[in-house]
């Protein structure tokens, strides 16, 4: 018998990206969405890479009584995986409540149905963002959390806070939060990647737009910072890295492998990368001469942040396999491919 495992914005960029890895490991998966940021073909996407389209849920997570009768209708659930939640850092800034309520309310809602139906094990998807800019680089798991610069950061704050306050007081919960760096590029097949609606905020989905005509120029954030090319500098890791990493640790819960009833992992290469670094690696593999020109600081931006990785290495087995070359070409061969589909 299979063991079924929940994906929460199932058909987002890096829950659908776990999917995958869930399916090719003898996962059952169910995807939960509200297709808020996201498309449900994507799960048809999925189908056509694994050969197992996985079932899909249309509804929001903050809708308590849809999701009690969800986990009526779908028992045994080994475990959750919970991706779901608003993530661009400028529009949290102007939108706060909208924020805290999405993000807060169904984190607290599937928690609250993780003790009704008795599912033991969650991995919450978290950022890097809550270690603010560090003091010490690169950044260990007990770095201390700085407050948070935008709502978007404090919401994975504080929902990391919730879910270690809830499994310390129930033995029948165990959870992992994973803390990402930043994560790019698109799976190996060009089927599934990274689908922003509108216009990108992050960087190599505005560099692959660029490259394909659809935007005139990307803008770099500021080269007056204290880094050897005064562009940021940030730790990029391939989606499908990031993806494994899941089901390594939703295996961990389920296998009670876990040493703790809380646990946290930094997931990145552990190598810092600036902006015109990344620009020369889309460059050097897709062969194309990025536009772009140097404008001011983007506010709430920091400086500079990489992941010391060990933790992860040794405790879950777990390292990074693709490099930023990998990562960049994948994300071009992905804009290439879905630009023509959706012609
Ligand atoms: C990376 C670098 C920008 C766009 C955020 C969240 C993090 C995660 C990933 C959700 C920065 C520069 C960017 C552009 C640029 N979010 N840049 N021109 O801000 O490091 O991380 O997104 O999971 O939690 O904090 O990612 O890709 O926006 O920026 O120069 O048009 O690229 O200044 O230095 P960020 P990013």
């Amino acid at each position: 018998m299979k063991k079924k495992i929940i994906v929460t914005g199932g058909t987002g960029y890096i829950g659908s990206h776990t999917a995958v890895e869930l399916i090719e490991n003898g996962y059952e998966v169910i995807l939960i969405d509200n297709l808020y940021n996201s498309e449900a073909i994507v799960a048809e996407w999925i189908g056509k890479i694994t050969g197992i389209m996985p079932q899909l849920e249309i509804f929001d997570l903050c809708d308590i009584n849809k999701l009690d009768d969800f986990f009526s209708n779908n028992k045994n659930i080994a475990g959750i995986i919970h991706f779901a939640a608003y993530k661009a850092v400028g529009e949290s800034v102007n939108k706060p409540l909208e924020y805290y309520r999405n993000n807060l309310v169904s984190l607290i809602n599937i928690l609250d149905a993780m003790k009704q139906h008795s599912i033991p094990g969650l991995v919450f998807s978290s950022s890097c963002t809550v270690y603010g800019q560090p003091e010490k680089l690169p950044v260990t798991e007990d770095a201390p959390m700085q407050p948070a610069i935008s709502p978007y950061g404090n919401t994975k704050q504080i929902g990391e806070e919730i879910i270690r306050d809830t499994v310390s007081t129930d033995k029948n919960i165990n959870s992992i939060s994973l803390r990402y760096f930043n994560p790019i590029g698109a799976h190996p097949s060009a089927m599934i990647g990274e689908l922003p609606r509108g216009i990108p905020e992050n960087l190599v989905p505005f560099i692959t737009q660029t490259a394909y005509g659809l935007r005139d120029e990307l803008k770099v954030f500021g080269n007056d910072y204290n880094t050897p090319d005064g562009t940021c500098i940030r730790d990029y890791l391939h989606v499908v890295d990031l993806a494994k990493a899941h089901v390594t640790a939703i295996k961990r819960l389920i296998e009670k492998k876990n040493r703790e009833s809380y646990e946290v992992f930094n997931l990145g290469t552990g190598k810092g990368v600036s902006v015109l670094e990344a620009i020369e690696s889309f460059e050097r593999v897709s062969g194309k001469k990025l536009k772009y020109k140097i404008t001011g600081r983007r506010a709430g931006d920091i400086e500079k942040i990489w992941a010391d990785p060990s933790y992860a290495n040794k405790e879950l087995g777990w390292k990074t396999l693709s490099s930023l070359d990998d990562a960049m070409r994948t994300a071009w061969e992905w804009e290439n491919n879905i630009r023509k589909r959706k012609q």
